[in-house]
């Protein structure tokens, strides 16, 4: 048994069934033993595939977007980018490495809520100090507070969206179907929640009648997500935002009723060592547990839903491949490192546009 379980199970036995959102909060970020807290991490050395860790062509075309909005907003001293759920930090890494235009203006605020991935990102990155880096914004609506703005890019690394006068740009790729989530479940009388109790020492589902009816024609059985969490992530993220900003998240994601139309266990998955993991009460704590993001649920709708491929060609992934193939054919005799990622570019873009895979993610922006 894990800690979580041992955990969760004295939880139970306190109170009665629980949720399941309590459930999976504390198996994917209970502070000690939670699967983020004890090394599980995306990455190829991790325990899933995201598509900044396909390589660098990901963050190469997110400079080039951050670079296209900062332009819109009239070049401003300084720009900020929130990245929230930036994990080891490989999407702030790879941004840099492209050096966009905007770079001197740039204030890189990367927000993860496990320390133990918070503390990998000064391994590769500069961190400023928070406090310090954030009193350079200057702040519109109080001209006395304007400070002169250092270059760029200013990096910084905390644990939670920040309070920063707006407007700037949220991104978050893989975050919102990461956030606890609970479950309802149709049954002959109506909609029920999934609890998690015990029997005989196991955890079990229990069903609980509510009231509502998310999905009025779902067939018995039939399960829907709560996605309550990833609500209050975006009202937090708009309001951070602010007017003239934007917010950008990057996942899998459906309906409610598309969900509802389909069997759970094929949009909520578990993930360890790049396999899939077992049921998802199965031992908290050691697989990660995700679920499709029910766009509806979201509380706002997006101003613009398209998919991973048609995103990333709307910012030029497919002349940065042209220019991949271009130096791999003059330097492929070569063999140098330059070749090599000249190449590596092109299979980076297969997977970054799989309509099966990362390019069927959608890509939700909200501008404000
Ligand atoms: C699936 S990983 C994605 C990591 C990275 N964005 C990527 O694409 O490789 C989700 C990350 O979000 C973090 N996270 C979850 N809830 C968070 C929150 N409320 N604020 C900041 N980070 C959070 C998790 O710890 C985890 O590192």
């Amino acid at each position: 048994m894990t800690t979580v379980d041992a955990d969760v199970r004295a939880r139970i036995a306190r109170h009665g069934p629980i949720p399941f959102h309590e459930v999976v909060a504390a198996a994917l970020y209970d502070e000690a033993a939670g699967f983020y807290a004890t090394g599980g991490r995306a990455g190829r050395a991790g325990d899933f595939l995201t598509s900044p860790e396909v390589g660098p062509l990901f963050g190469t075309v997110v400079a080039r977007a951050l670079d296209s909005w900062w332009r819109e907003a009239g070049e401003p001293s300084a720009f900020v980018v929130v990245e929230a759920g930036a994990g080891p930090g490989m999407l702030a890494r790879t941004v840099l490495a492209a050096s966009p235009a905007c770079a001197g203006a740039l204030r890189y605020v990367m927000v993860e809520r496990s320390s133990s991935q918070r503390s990998a990102h000064s391994e590769r990155l500069f961190l400023e100090n928070p406090v310090t880096a954030f009193a350079a914004v200057p702040d519109p609506a109080d001209d006395e507070t304007r400070l002169p703005a250092p270059d760029g890019p200013i990096v910084v690394s905390i644990g939670e969206l920040p309070r920063l006068p707006g407007p700037c740009v949220v991104v978050a790729n893989e975050l919102l179907d990461n956030l606890p989530f609970g479950l309802l479940e149709r049954t002959g009388d109506g909609w029920s929640e999934v609890r998690v109790g015990l029997d005989g020492g196991h955890l079990v589902e229990v069903l609980v009648p509510t009231e509502g009816n998310p999905v009025p024609r779902a067939s018995v059985g039939a399960r829907v997500p709560v996605q309550h969490a990833a609500a209050t992530w975006l009202r937090e993220a708009l309001d951070l935002a602010g007017a003239g900003g934007r917010v950008l998240a990057i996942d899998y994601a459906s309906t409610t009723a598309d969900l509802a139309a389909r069997p759970w266990t094929e949009w909520v998955r578990t993930y360890r060592r790049h396999e899939r993991g077992g049921e998802p009460l199965a031992a908290l704590g050691t697989q990660d547990i995700t679920c499709e993001v029910a766009i509806d649920q979201l509380g706002t709708a997006p101003t613009s839903d398209r998919s991973q491929a048609d995103w990333l060609r709307a910012h030029g992934i497919d002349d940065l491949v042209e220019e991949g193939r271009r130096v791999w054919r003059e330097r492929a005799h070569l063999g140098d490192l330059e070749a090599v990622r000249a190449r590596s570019r092109i299979s980076e873009a297969e997977a970054l546009l799989d309509p099966t895979g990362l390019g069927a993610f959608r890509v939700l922006e909200w501008d404000l």
